[in-house]
């Protein structure tokens, strides 16, 4: 399979974006920068237009999916815009009881996690993926040269909630499954990896220039049963993709033990979370990789000096990769300031490619 000419990358619209060049390992034009969560409750104008409106039913309605991928591109002049979805969503299109709970998030009408209940899992019939491929095709006409980018739910991440049926802190239900059950365990996870696989590729397939797996709890796993259990099930997911040819970010929390294992699943660019400074992140993974992260979400609430000192760290350390994407190191916290947001893109985007970001600060301040 190969992306149709008329592909924002393949027409080259979006080919030369600083975020394209920086996950490529090209010299971009400006820092490019994102938000994880950057849609979503910090934004007035997203409460507005999702009230009134159920989570998924409001990621199903193309035209409103596609205005809340616009709203942070438009307002804080960010490098990307990220679609506006859930990584639960092609799990209720595939047919299953999954709803979100606001203040909570994926509820299942019951747990799903055992032999019986995996084997009656349902097939997600391509046709269900239209509205997303909708909001998408809406959506990148409006961004022009920006890029979007598309994601789905790692498959330890989405099992991590069937088989709880519901947010867990520890995850100990899915892993204590694959060491009672490995076989069952396998049959969910390659289940949730075609289906994060299908939903990813539709993103990309109608207009997305670069992906991203979210692997959010994957930081509960020891490197034995992440290499055992999961990474073969997360590179099933990207393999539709991968060959599509754009790029690919890895991203989990908590993972920086994991960083070298997650980085064999087919990715192209590693998303370090908050804890992994990213020099170090960069000796982890041998070198050559690029890198996205990774400031602190709880910095964007700590003053501006503070953010500021901290966001030229982490500036100064992401020029150890080849490309640095930078965003945060986990989302968007609900209560953030969005003015502190676009402040701080603007911020980034004023340091200059290529230059020390620490030698730059001293003289700003100066
Ligand atoms: O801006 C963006 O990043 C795009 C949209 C996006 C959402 N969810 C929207 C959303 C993305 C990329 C996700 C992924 C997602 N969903 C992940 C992986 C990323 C991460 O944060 O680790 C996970 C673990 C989920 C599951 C999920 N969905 C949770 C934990 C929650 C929060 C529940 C709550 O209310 O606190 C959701 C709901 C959700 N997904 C919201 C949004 C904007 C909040 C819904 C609302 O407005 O009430």
């Amino acid at each position: 399979m190969t992306l149709r000419g008329s592909h924002p990358l393949v027409s080259g619209t979006t080919a030369n974006a600083p975020l394209i060049a920086a996950m490529t390992g090209r010299t971009p034009s400006r820092r490019p920068v994102w938000f994880m969560r950057q849609a979503g409750r910090s934004l007035p104008e997203y409460r507005e237009l999702r009230a009134g409106t159920d989570m998924i039913a409001s990621c199903l309605e193309p035209a409103m999916a596609s205005e809340i991928t616009l709203q942070p591109v438009r307002r804080h002049d960010v490098d990307a815009g990220i679609f506006f979805s859930d990584i639960v969503v092609p799990l209720q299109l595939a047919g299953l009881d999954v709803t979100i709970k606001p203040g909570v998030g994926p509820v299942f009408g019951e747990p799903i996690n055992t032999p019986e209940q995996v084997a009656a899992l349902p097939r997600l019939d391509d046709a269900a993926l239209e509205p997303i491929r909708e909001a998408v095709r809406l959506t990148v006409a409006e961004l022009g040269s920006t890029p979007l980018i598309g994601f789905a739910g790692a498959p330890f991440t989405l099992a991590a909630y069937m088989v709880e049926g519901k947010p867990s802190r520890d995850h100990l239900g899915p892993r204590r499954l694959m060491h009672a059950d490995p076989e069952t365990w396998a049959g969910l996870a390659a289940w949730a990896a075609d289906i994060s696989g299908a939903f990813l590729k539709a993103q990309i397939e109608a207009g997305a220039s670069a992906g991203q797996l979210f692997d959010s709890w994957g930081g509960s796993l020891s490197p034995a049963d992440y290499r055992r259990y999961v990474l073969p099930s997360s590179t099933r997911a990207l393999a539709p993709v991968k060959e599509l040819g754009v790029p690919l970010v890895h991203f989990g929390v908590g993972t920086g033990e994991l960083l070298a294992d997650m980085n064999r699943a087919g990715n192209t660019v590693m998303g370090v979370d908050y804890r992994v400074p990213l020099d170090e992140a960069e000796a982890r993974l041998g070198g050559g990789v690029p890198l996205q992260g990774n400031i602190d979400p709880a910095l964007l609430g700590a003053g501006w000096d503070a953010l500021r000192e901290h966001t030229i760290d982490v500036l100064a350390r992401g020029a150890a990769a080849p490309g640095h994407v930078v965003n945060l190191g986990h989302g968007v916290p609900p209560d953030a300031d969005p003015e502190v947001l676009t402040r701080l893109v603007e911020f980034i985007h004023s340091v200059p490619v290529g230059a020390d970001p620490r030698s730059f600060s001293a003289l700003k301040e100066a």
